[in-house]
């Protein structure tokens, strides 16, 4: 399925940047995702990832939710899949595989705290959305944090800060429908 293109899109691509970034840069954001993006950690960033998905110039807030937690979600199991891949490396050390199967534990539950949220958007019960979507930022600081204080250079940095970032695009997404924001 269209997962399998995005894994192979994901090792040609190493920066943590939209598909269609030339696209998005010459869309002059909705007051929405202005709004949104203005109480993200990084506003083009979330104004870039946002515009990777054709609905958003004519999404409301409901619709950027799945937007948003849709971008998470793609980004959380293509990690997956990298991590299943480096686990396969016969020639890591213990240390490094310990990481990365805490790693693979965090991704597992980033997946599934998004797959909830994709559950609630269906069924119209937002009063989680927020908390789920912090769930899986905490889950990416928790396998970054594992390659803290080593000699390792994470594998995984750049992936871990794009799902921390785009898990916070979420967060206030959620808010913002859910009338808290
Ligand atoms: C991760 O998120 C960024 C920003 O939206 C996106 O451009 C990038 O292609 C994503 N990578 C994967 C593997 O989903
Ligand atoms: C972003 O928000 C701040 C206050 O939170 C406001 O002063 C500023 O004008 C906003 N910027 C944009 C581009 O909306
Ligand atoms: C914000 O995101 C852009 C990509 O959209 C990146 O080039 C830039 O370094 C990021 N800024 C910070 C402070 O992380
Ligand atoms: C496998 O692990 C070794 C030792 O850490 C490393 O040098 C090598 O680049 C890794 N190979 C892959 C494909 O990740």
């Amino acid at each position: 399925m269209a997962r399998f293109h995005f894994v192979l899109v994901f090792f040609l691509c190493y920066y943590c940047l939209p598909f269609h970034s030339s696209a998005a840069i010459s869309n002059v954001p909705t007051k929405l995702v202005n709004d949104i993006c203005n109480q993200t950690s990084n506003y083009s960033f979330c104004v870039e990832s946002l515009y990777s998905d054709p609905r958003t110039p004519d999404a409301d807030a409901y619709e950027l939710a799945y937007v948003s937690f849709g971008l998470a979600y793609l980004n959380a199991t293509a990690t997956q899949d990298s991590i299943a891949k480096l686990l396969k490396n016969k020639t890591a050390s213990a240390a490094s595989l310990k990481r990365l199967k805490i790693c693979k534990r965090d991704y597992h539950k980033a997946v599934s705290a998004l797959e909830q949220a994709f559950n609630d958007l269906n069924s119209e019960t937002y009063f989680q959305l927020a908390k789920l979507a912090g769930r899986a930022a905490a889950a990416a600081d928790n396998c970054q944090s594992s390659f803290e204080g080593t000699h390792d250079y994470s594998p995984l940095a750049t992936m871990n800060a794009c799902l921390k970032a785009l898990s916070g695009i979420c967060v206030v997404v959620s808010k913002f429908f859910t009338g808290s924001g």
